[in-house]
């Protein structure tokens, strides 16, 4: 019979087991001895502990251990866990033994100095480390968790859609890939036509996969790979639709608040800007959104999509996100259902976040009607075969439906208030960035 494993204890765990005597594993973040005493700071993922050494109180070895310690060395410590209220966590480690389990080179590239971020994106797998981008993830998890809830709760069903397509999208780049005798695959920009199908078999759903698009756009808030949720639901209208929108947003942001405070702090958020993001959200009209920008002196003109700098001056007024609703058909995509009041328009919004962080989601009521979708894919000069199946939805008992995409890393951003969404994902991918 194998020896019973010892549970692994976590720095997060301490707090509740002050008295006794555990051992850990980590990496050390900080080292400093006055000869006689010795303190190591050691990060686990889950916390910070200082471990505190007295040299007539271990072993020579454990001693001898300590003093090879270097920046970012593995190791592992056992040692009585003691209350400390001035430490992170309420608690320190009076250390009986030590021993290193990885020594890390003297050279490691991030020290406790300023770096470029090109530099600190070249050396993003060690980046990670660091407890801005600790704090940024774990954020980005608890909204990922939040995203779950939300629809499960609801009665969502979760649909998984393909990322190899053949068919396409959203107007932006796309990138190809051979497919065996089937000529180019295309790595989906969006998961939504499929979403349309499922809504139809399921009646609510939701997608939450990685998206792809070739975009030459070396903006703070273009990825070519990012994540999107996007929910469709049978029988919405684009009211309905902008409703499920605001109380989505609002349950995201208030599950930060709640859960994540020792995260906001260590991004220096400001969470009293946080808990204003209560619903109902400003539902402002294209149209009028064009007059008001006029207004505040921007070029924009009738007709067009709106920039990020336009995006930024309509937000000012406000503390919640707002939605811009009805663009003319020429700015948006093909599948946006005709606005019966004013057919130069469709049922559509952006929602934009307020700060600054502009276009958060993207929503429609999609275009129910056969011929007029036809019509539309004519005009843009679509492959008709490849839209074959999305418009035999249209043909087999059509059904009123409204959907929308949120993209991750620019919610994460802005919860966060990351000026750049680079830092939003693990691994970014941008036009320049392929590694690691
Ligand atoms: O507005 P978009 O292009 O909408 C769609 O893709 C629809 N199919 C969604 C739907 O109705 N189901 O993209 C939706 C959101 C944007 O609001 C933005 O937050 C994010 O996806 N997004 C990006 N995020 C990072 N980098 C990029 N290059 C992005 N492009 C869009
Ligand atoms: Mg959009």
């Amino acid at each position: 019979m194998s020896p019973a494993r010892t549970p692994v204890i976590r720095i997060a765990d301490l707090p509740g087991l002050v008295g006794s005597t555990v051992t850990l594993s980590g990496w050390v973040t900080h080292t400093r001895s006055s000869g006689k005493v010795a303190f190591v700071v050691m990060r686990d993922g889950t916390g910070t502990l200082q471990c505190v050494i007295v040299k007539t109180q271990v072993s020579a070895e454990a001693w001898e251990a300590f003093q090879a310690l270097t920046l970012e060395s593995s190791f592992t410590v056992t040692g009585e866990v003691k209350a400390d209220a001035r430490q992170v966590g309420g608690v320190e480690l009076g250390v009986t033994g030590l021993a290193i389990i990885g020594p890390s080179a003297l050279d490691y590239p991030i020290q406790p100095k300023e770096h470029g971020v090109d530099f600190l994106l070249d050396n993003r797998h060690f980046w990670l480390r660091s407890p801005r981008q600790v704090a940024i993830m774990r954020i980005r998890n608890e909204i990922e968790q939040a995203i779950h809830d939300f629809f499960y709760e609801r009665g969502f069903l979760r649909v998984d859609t393909p990322i190899l397509t053949a068919a396409i999208g959203e107007r932006s780049g796309l990138f190809a890939t051979e497919y065996f005798d089937e000529g180019n695959a295309y790595l989906a920009q969006t998961g939504q036509l499929y979403g349309e199908a499922a809504a139809a078999a399921f009646g609510k759903i939701y997608t939450f996969g990685p998206t792809f698009r070739a975009e030459k756009s070396k903006t703070r808030r273009h990825l070519t790979e990012f994540w999107m949720i996007e929910p469709e639901v049978a029988f919405n209208d684009t009211h309905a639709n902008m409703d499920l929108q605001e109380d989505f947003v609002s349950f995201l942001v208030q599950r930060v608040v709640e859960r994540r405070p020792a995260e906001l702090k260590e991004l220096g958020r400001d969470v009293e800007t946080l808990k204003k993001v209560k619903t109902p959200f400003p539902r402002i009209d294209y149209t009028d959104a064009v007059a008001t920008l006029q207004r505040k002196g921007s070029a924009v003109t009738w007709g067009e999509d709106l920039g990020a700098e336009d995006e930024a001056l309509l937000v000012e007024d406000y503390e919640t996100p707002i939605f811009i609703c009805n663009y003319p058909k020429e700015a948006k995509a093909f599948y946006m259902k005709e606005n019966p009041d004013d057919p130069r328009t469709v049922l559509c919004d952006d929602m934009l976040a307020p700060e600054g962080y502009g276009e958060i989601i993207g929503g429609s009521q999609r275009e129910d009607d056969h011929d007029k979708l036809l019509h539309r894919i004519h005009e843009e000069g679509l492959p008709v075969e490849a839209y074959s199946w999305y418009l035999d939805l249209r043909k087999y008992g059509t059904f009123v439906h409204a959907g929308f995409g949120l993209g991750l890393e620019r919610t994460v951003a802005w919860i966060c208030g990351t000026p750049h969404i680079r830092e939003c994902i693990a691994f970014p991918r941008m036009m320049h960035r392929l590694r690691p």
